[in-house]
């Protein structure tokens, strides 16, 4: 059932609207004015419909509409403002401050309903634009990762031409050293066979071909490690159907997903880790907090590009730590960038909630890595951060957890700031 807002402080237009869209299969939240209106908005991330009074006291419908498109801004929520005003200048005023469609009161309720209908419709084409964008930006890592892996093959497959080039000169000096033995079998080795001997190992320079064969196959060998790394990493990465909790190496993890990663931070950040080398195992879900790092790693990269600039002359540092703490084990991930200012502190959570521009954030990465850590391990997300400076996202997990146990949901994330 669709969910709408009605927001008008007077009582007995909100019944009517109340009464019209329940009866047309509408589950109505009801606010009485604007303020109301604008913190049911804010808490409810399931209510992407509103109908809107212009006149209410508090916070009118225009300021309500400016707030919606200042701090909502990857979510669309449509506004249908409701007014008795009349004229152009008025429906303009309503459409700049960031309402999608506009009524007249006293309504005609198949013009509402119609409009609520074509409403619904746009809501859906974004949902599914956000849905895109998700997708792109996995095509996005995964040409990354593709990239990555074509440096190394590119290296190895100019090794293996090297040494079948090489190998044909060697395979043609053992010819002439076959002569030799044949010949000194006989005891007939004459100056002729000596001197066409010295003449290929001239040719073939078996003296260069000494050093660089070895060298190739040792390249090579390091060109496939670097691939198998990062097959590895993936693997781990994506790894599914580990759904149970299981005793996993955290350290081990957030190197697999920095190397998974890396296409997406080299040019931007130098990585450094600090790793508590006698950190315990820890109980989890992995596969599910391998959401997590990914996330907090991606994020520290916009926020030192929004600091530097996309392609920074100045790269800024991404550290990550870990070290065990009585009974949990804390991350930290923290950045050079931009920094968090402390009027969206209260929001970074939500979901849906972006400072990103359309195409480039949807706000979902924090609100799937807080169910992760708090609601599904029980554990702790927080941050400190300072605007200019950087940010450090903090997770906290237990070590010892309940292995059989669902869900748990008690801890609050909270800013340590
Ligand atoms: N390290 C950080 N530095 C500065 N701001 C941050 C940082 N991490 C998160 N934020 C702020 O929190 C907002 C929400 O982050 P979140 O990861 O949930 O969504 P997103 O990065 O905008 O989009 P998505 O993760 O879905 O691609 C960001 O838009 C940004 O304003
Ligand atoms: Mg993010």
């Amino acid at each position: 059932m669709t969910k709408i807002l009605v927001a008008d402080d007077n009582q007995s237009t909100r019944k009517l609207l109340c009464v019209t869209l329940e009866k047309n299969g509408y589950e109505v939240v009801a606010a009485e004015d604007g303020i109301t209106a604008w913190d049911i908005l804010k808490s409810r991330s399931d209510i992407r419909l509103a109908v809107v009074d212009w006149m209410m006291p508090g916070m009118d419908g225009i300021e309500l509409c400016r707030k919606l498109q200042e701090e909502h801004k990857s979510e669309l929520i449509y506004v249908i403002l409701l007014t008795a005003k009349e004229g152009t200048k008025n429906l303009i005023e309503a459409l700049e401050a960031g309402a999608n469609d506009y009524i007249s009161k006293p309504f005609e309720k198949e013009e509402l309903l119609a409009r609520l209908r074509s409403g619904e419709r746009i809501i859906k084409l974004q949902q599914q634009l956000t849905q895109l964008q998700k997708l792109e930006s996995i095509g996005q890592l995964a040409s990354g990762i593709a990239h990555e892996i074509n440096t190394p093959i590119q290296y190895i497959g100019d090794n293996i031409n090297f040494l079948q080039e090489s190998f044909q000169d060697i395979y043609r000096l053992l010819g002439a050293y076959e002569q030799v033995r044949e010949q000194a079998e006989k005891g007939t080795v004459g100056a002729e066979l000596l001197s066409k001997i010295q003449d290929t190992m001239k040719e073939v320079d078996i003296e260069y071909l000494s050093e660089e064969v070895p060298r190739a196959l040792k390249d090579s060998l390091k060109g496939v490690n670097v691939v198998a790394r990062i097959v590895q990493a993936m693997k781990e990465f994506a790894h599914h159907g580990k759904q149970e909790k299981t005793a996993a190496d955290i350290n081990q993890t957030i190197e697999s997903t920095i190397t998974v990663t890396r296409g997406r931070w080299k040019y931007v950040a130098e990585m450094e880790t600090d790793f508590d080398p006698e950190l315990p195992l820890v109980i989890c879900r992995i596969d599910e907090f391998n959401q997590v790092i990914p996330n907090l790693i991606v994020n520290a990269i916009d926020a030192i590009k929004e600091k530097n600039g996309e392609v920074p002359e100045v790269k800024g540092t991404i550290t990550i730590s870990t070290r065990r703490d009585g009974d949990w084990v804390e991350i930290r991930v923290a950045d050079t960038g931009s920094g968090i200012p402390e009027k969206i502190h209260a929001r970074i959570l939500d979901p849906f909630f972006t400072t990103k521009e359309v195409g480039k954030g949807s706000g979902q990465g924090l609100a799937i890595s807080y169910a992760v850590v708090v609601d599904k391990h029980g554990g702790t997300l927080t941050f400190e951060t300072e605007v200019g400076k950087g940010t450090t996202f903090i997770v906290r997990l237990p070590i010892e957890q309940d292995v059989s146990s669902g869900d748990v949901q008690d801890e609050e994330a909270y800013c340590n700031c």
